[in-house]
Parts: C-alpha cells; structure tokens; sequence
C-alpha cells in the first residue's frame, strides 16, 4: 500500500522524552554493572533503533563497539509480513564477544527471535536483547528481553525512532498513531 493512501493521526504523547531519557541512564548503568570489565558490542537493528541505542550507550561506561544491522520485517504499513529480510549484516567479528542486540520494539518476537538466533551462529560469548518497547499481547515467538524500556499494550507507536510509512522516526517522544485509510 503506498502511504500516500493513508492519513495518520498522531494521539497524545504517551512516553515523553524525559521519561525515555531516564529509562535509558538506567538502563546503560545496568548494563555498566551487569558486564564490569568486559567488552560488549552493541548491535543496533536499523532504522527503528537508531535513536534509543545512541540513548543507552552514553550511560555506558564500559568499553564498547558499535555496530548495526539493517533488517525489514515490516512494510511500509502496521502488520508484519512475518518475514524477516537481512539487508545489512553485522560488520565486526563478534567471535568470543559479548553481543547486546538492540531494538526499538518486540511485538509478534519474529524479528529479534531470528536475529538473535542468526548471531548466536556467529560464535559470540553471549548475546543479550535490549528494546525500547514491548508489546507481549501480539507475541508469537518468544523472546526473552534482558534490558527494557516499557511495555505497551496492543496500539501502533511512532516517534523516538519509530514510523509508520518511514514517518515520525524524528519525533522525540512515543505516541500512538490511528491510521486512517
Ligand atoms: P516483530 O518482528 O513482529 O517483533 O516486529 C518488530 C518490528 O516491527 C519492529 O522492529 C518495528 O519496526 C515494527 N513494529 C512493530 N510494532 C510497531 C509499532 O507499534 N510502531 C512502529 N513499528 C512497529
Ligand atoms: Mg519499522
């Protein structure tokens, strides 16, 4: 569908930036504890979780490597197709490596699911999941998320990285959007 079809209507802020930013202090001093001396590198999946990673990886406060991923899972609508497409591998060698994948928001599980079982493939020493959002209601494969933002209920999220139709990535709050066809 091409999103010249559709009219979105964004709904109240839901998370505001504030409370994104400080979930994100928490969430990087976490990790700072939870791995001590260790290297982690941190694997971003593109586009949605650009902005959430540069987020938690300034609370971090231990030596670290960036690297990304570009996957679609989704069109350039609100359902899932279920499939998910590596456009981007990983660039680094994560053989023996500590990996925190991160994601802007599990809802079916299909994306991080496979991801995280693609780079287990890769020999790493442990690989852990870090997302913005969670949304357990639409779950379908299980994930198990080590580092969370929030949880969210069954509604369409846009802003703080996430779009609808590539929109919105630029907003730096999370709210709801009602498409409208
Ligand atoms: P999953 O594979 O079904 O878990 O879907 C994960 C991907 O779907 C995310 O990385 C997002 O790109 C997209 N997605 C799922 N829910 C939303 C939402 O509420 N807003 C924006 N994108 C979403
Ligand atoms: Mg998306």
């Amino acid at each position: 569908m091409s999103e010249a079809t559709n009219n979105y209507q964004l709904n109240d802020v839901m998370f505001t930036r504030e409370q994104i930013e400080g979930r994100a202090v928490e969430i990087g001093r976490r990790i700072t504890d939870d791995y001590a001396a260790e290297e982690v590198v941190f694997v971003g999946v593109l586009r949605g979780a650009f902005m959430w990673l540069s987020e938690v990886v300034k609370s971090v406060d231990i030596e670290t490597r960036l690297d990304f991923m570009v996957v679609s899972s989704y069109g350039d609508a609100t359902k899932s197709s279920g499939v998910v497409r590596i456009d981007k591998d990983i660039s680094e060698n994560v053989e023996g490596m500590h990996v925190i994948l991160v994601e802007d928001i599990v809802d079916t599980g299909t994306t991080l699911h496979y991801l995280k079982t693609y780079l287990e493939g890769k020999g790493p020493a442990s690989v852990r999941i870090c997302a913005l959002l969670d949304k357990p209601s639409m779950r379908e494969h299980r994930v198990d998320i080590d580092y969370l933002g929030f949880t969210v209920g069954d509604v369409f999220l846009v802003g703080y990285g996430l779009d609808v139709g590539q929109r919105y990535r630029n907003l730096p709050y999370l709210t709801s959007v009602k498409v409208e066809a």
